[in-house]
């Protein structure tokens, strides 16, 4: 059974459909959406986690229709979408922020979480006065306070150096080797390559390529939707 599985999903924004008629199916661990700006990928990511409804389509998880359910019941059976914007409680600890969240949302060991998302050093810190950095691990370890079987990354690793990058996707892919599944928007794709099974690529709403990431170097339409640029995505 897939993870995931999209069947001729739409949404559409006054006249403009941000997402036009998109299939795919899920069943390896890591998806890397890219395209664009303006493509789709975030409204992509906000229909999978129930946080818009789509006109049309349907979306399953783990075989179950989630198109219709609201984003904490999604959210129970175990799919988390994390933000690009990151707003912790700033007067918070990095630990009682994540001990707060942990409450609300359930089952997870708070040290193991720490541990697992490189923050335990600054377990103490307040989170007000960290780094972006490690803003944007705490919004992980936030997404992975329900234990999530998959994860909605929108843009991880947008606005890291390439140092914070690498040692973020190095947290990503332990997850990865954990069984955490991941659905991934990023712009700086060949940063996030190494931890990619397959890649979905939108443009104008419209999928226009799904397979694996060498197909993805060598489809004619990519190259000619993305690959004018220096990287995928823009
Ligand atoms: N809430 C919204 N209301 C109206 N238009 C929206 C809304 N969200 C996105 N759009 C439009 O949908 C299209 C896709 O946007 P988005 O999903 O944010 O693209 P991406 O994340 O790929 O940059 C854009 O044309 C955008 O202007
Ligand atoms: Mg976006």
């Amino acid at each position: 059974m897939s993870l995931l599985e999209l069947a001729d999903v739409s949404r559409s924004f006054g006249g403009n459909r941000a997402v036009d008629r998109v299939s795919f199916d899920m069943s390896d661990r890591v998806l890397a959406v890219v395209g664009p700006n303006g493509a789709g990928k975030t409204t992509l990511l906000n229909l999978i986690a129930g946080q818009l409804r789509p006109s049309r389509g349907s979306i399953r998880f783990r075989g179950r229709e989630i198109s219709r359910l609201a984003p904490w019941r999604i959210v129970g059976l175990g799919m988390v979408k994390t933000y690009q914007i990151v707003r912790p409680f700033r007067s918070l600890t990095v630990e009682e922020n994540l001990s707060l969240f942990a409450r609300l949302r359930g089952k997870a060991e708070v040290g193991e979480i720490l541990q697992e998302t490189g923050l335990r050093e600054v377990r103490g810190q307040l989170a007000g006065a960290l780094p972006f950095g490690l803003l944007k691990r705490l919004e992980l370890a936030k997404g992975l306070a329900s234990r999530p079987e998959l994860l909605l990354l929108d843009e991880p690793i947008g606005g890291l150096s390439r140092e914070e990058a690498q040692g973020l996707v190095g947290t990503l892919e332990a997850l990865k080797s954990h069984g955490v599944g991941m659905v991934v928007v990023e712009h700086r794709l060949s940063e996030i390559l190494p931890i990619v099974d397959r890649v979905v690529a939108l443009d104008q709403g419209r999928l226009i390529f799904h397979g694996t990431r060498e197909g993805f170097f060598e489809d004619p339409s990519v190259r000619a939707a993305y690959l004018g640029g220096r990287d995928a995505g823009g």
